[in-house]
């Protein structure tokens, strides 16, 4: 029997990104179930910002690997950190080459199935999803109703830096650092991290995070 395609695109421009942590889980799990996946990191595919009228003849090739990927795939994850409220940049950005896909048959995502991730430092991952959700209507798909918001996702790491899994128990070889443990009202290291004020921080959690991996 054909395996079922999954296709994961998100992530975020960080160094280490938290939203791209919890899709490569997502992704792990429909492996583990039996699907073939394909992951798509929105910093590697290091698109230029969306032209109207590209088409595939001119596009650069990241967006049309993304393009025929999505296209052929039979679901879809994606998984966008929340910026002021919404969707980043970068992920909206990769979300408009799949303007490629209009002229398809059938065109878009018709009938794909599309699960959502967002990553949050602080309470309302939620909004990110439900813009998302506005895409995969506007796409022509089917957004799975069970939704997976991670608020205050710096909440997500142990002291060491270490990314913990759903039981707490951190998930070998994962480290975070930097911004990603720590934004938006305090990070695992117990400092308030107001803007402007985190870069003793992202020294402390990088300095944690380095010292964990090295004596593993
Ligand atoms: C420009 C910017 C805007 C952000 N805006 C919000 C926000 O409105 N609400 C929120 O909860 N977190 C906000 N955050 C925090 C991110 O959502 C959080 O750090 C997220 O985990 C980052 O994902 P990443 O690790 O994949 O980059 C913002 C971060 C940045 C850099």
């Amino acid at each position: 029997m054909k395996k079922l395609q999954v296709v994961g695109l998100g992530g975020s421009l960080s160094e280490q990104s938290t939203s791209l942590a919890a899709l490569s889980i997502a992704l792990e799990g429909a492996a583990e179930a039996g699907a073939d996946v394909t992951l798509f990191d929105v910093k590697v595919l290091d698109l230029p910002m969306y032209v109207p009228g590209s088409t595939a003849a001119d596009a650069p090739a990241a967006a049309r690997r993304l393009a025929d990927a999505v296209g052929d795939a039979d679901g879809l994850l994606w998984s966008s950190p929340m910026y002021h409220g919404t969707l980043s940049g970068a992920f909206k950005n990769a979300l408009d080459w799949l303007q490629l896909l209009s002229d398809r048959e059938p065109a878009y995502l018709t009938d794909k199935v599309i699960g959502l991730i967002s990553t949050a430092g602080g309470t309302q991952g939620l909004q990110a999803v439900n813009t998302m959700e506005y895409v995969v209507r506007a796409l022509r798909g089917w957004a799975v109703p069970l939704v997976v918001p991670v608020a205050q996702s710096w909440q997500t790491f142990g002291e060491d830096g270490r990314v913990l899994d759903s039981k707490g128990e951190p998930i070998p070889g994962l480290y975070a650092a930097g911004e990603v443990a720590g934004f938006g009202g305090g990070g695992y290291h117990g400092y308030n991290a107001l803007e402007g004020t985190f870069l003793g921080g992202c020294i402390f959690s990088g300095r944690n995070a380095g010292r964990a991996a090295a004596r593993q």
